[in-house]
């Protein structure tokens, strides 16, 4: 039995193939590169039954992943994630509970485990010694995770407001790691001066191969857990877009194997205000972003200015008849407390944005009361600043009152 099916990597803008035994960045024509697979031979040899009566979890999915063998794999236990419904927060009136894809229970408490446990193994196996990245934080404590449980060493710069949290345990994960003054593109350009002299490999969102492999799990698995259909719709907190760009690519590849039927789930990116190039674009038509200038937000993990991915998120959007929403810190800080009082689930800022999006796309007809929608917490909300506490009290106090 054939472990991966995995053939070649392909250009995602020329279509040009490029040799899978061999470590890759780019492309020649400077674009992502995506991993292509013998769908045809897949479907001949392994049928879906197969892979739903595995152990749950990312590995079950290893033909559609591109590690050679079992051997291979570095791994921190990587579940699969539960579908939460909002059974109680609110939503318009006749509107189905949407359900929430806590990414949050991943190992380091995001979605980042996903692809940094393939890109980092993927890494090794081509005999690579040393990763740096440019992070807003999660995607740098998934590296140096992975990158210590393979043995590797880890480099990560981080924009200065980076949450604590994230900075510390991506030290504590052995990385050496930097706050820098500036935004994640100023990030990734320290990252590239420092290719040369260090000889670390770029692990930056879509500038190897491998991260959105790991990411395409979310959409595969979506498709396991609801039975081989899939919701009407999905909204995704948009940074680079991995994710995106990665779910469309596994229902894609899915379809192609006859393991799921259309429609598709239309794509929602969903950005912040204070960041918003990819909602600009898509409103535009262009197929292109231009970079946000003076991007700010609560929810660190989409706050990208620029995504080199940008036409990859925008052509999945329209090809699936999706759009694009930005929404405010304050609308972001509503949600995120209406659904931990309202359902108990602590969010994150970014995942607390697709609830926000949902309700202004409910409220104004993009969506409809029958759509079955799945938003996507990317982490755990314990890894953000939360109001302190200020209420007191003392302990021979006689009457306790509530107000
Ligand atoms: C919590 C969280 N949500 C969303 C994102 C955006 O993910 P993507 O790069 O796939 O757009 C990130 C990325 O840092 C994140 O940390």
């Amino acid at each position: 039995m054939r472990y991966t099916y995995a053939t070649h990597l392909e250009c995602s803008e020329t279509g040009e193939r490029h040799d899978i035994s061999k470590l890759q960045g780019l492309s020649t024509a400077k674009k992502p590169l995506l991993a292509r697979y013998d769908l045809a031979a897949l479907k001949r040899g392994v049928p879906r039954e197969q892979i739903a009566a595995r152990p749950a979890g990312l590995w079950r999915w290893h033909e559609l992943l591109p590690l050679p063998d079992a051997t291979a794999i570095i791994s921190l236990g990587e579940i699969e994630t539960p579908l939460v419904p909002l059974a109680n927060s609110e939503r318009p009136a006749g509107f189905r509970p949407p359900l929430v894809k806590d990414e949050g229970r991943l190992p380091t408490g995001s979605f980042k485990a996903r692809g940094l446990a393939l890109a980092v193994a993927m890494a090794r196996l081509h005999g690579v010694r040393r990763v740096a990245i440019p992070t807003n934080g999660n995607a740098g404590a998934a590296m140096a995770a992975y990158a210590a449980q393979g043995g590797l060493e880890a480099f990560c710069f981080c924009p200065d407001d980076t949450p604590e949290t994230n900075l510390s345990e991506i030290a504590l994960q052995g990385a050496i790691v930097w706050r820098v003054n500036g935004l994640i593109d100023d990030c990734a350009r320290l990252v590239a001066a420092g290719k040369e002299q260090f000889g670390w490999f770029d692990m930056s969102t879509l500038r190897e191969p491998y991260r959105i492999e790991g990411k395409k799990t979310m959409g595969l698995e979506l498709a396991v857990q609801l039975q081989w259909r899939l919701p009407q719709v999905v909204f995704y907190p948009t940074g680079g877009g991995t994710g995106l760009i990665g779910m469309w690519k596994a229902w894609q590849e899915l379809h192609e194997l006859g393991w799921i039927t259309p429609p598709l789930p239309r794509l929602v990116a969903v950005q912040a205000s204070g960041c918003a190039p990819i909602v600009r674009a898509f409103d535009a038509g262009k197929r292109h972003a231009e970079p946000w200038a003076n991007a700010h937000t609560v929810a660190a993990g989409i706050r990208v200015p620029a995504a080199l991915g940008d036409f990859l998120i925008l052509d999945a959007l329209r090809a699936s008849n999706g759009f694009a929403l930005a929404v405010s810190d304050e609308e972001i800080e509503a949600a995120r407390a209406q659904v931990g009082a309202r359902d108990g689930l602590l969010l994150s800022p970014e995942g607390a944005a697709t609830y926000a999006a949902y309700l202004a796309a409910a409220r104004s007809g993009r969506i409809g009361p029958t759509d079955e929608a799945v938003l996507f917490n990317c982490a755990s909300g314990l890894k953000y600043p939360m109001p302190s506490v200020t209420r007191r009290i003392d302990v021979g106090a006689r009457q306790i009152t509530l107000d």
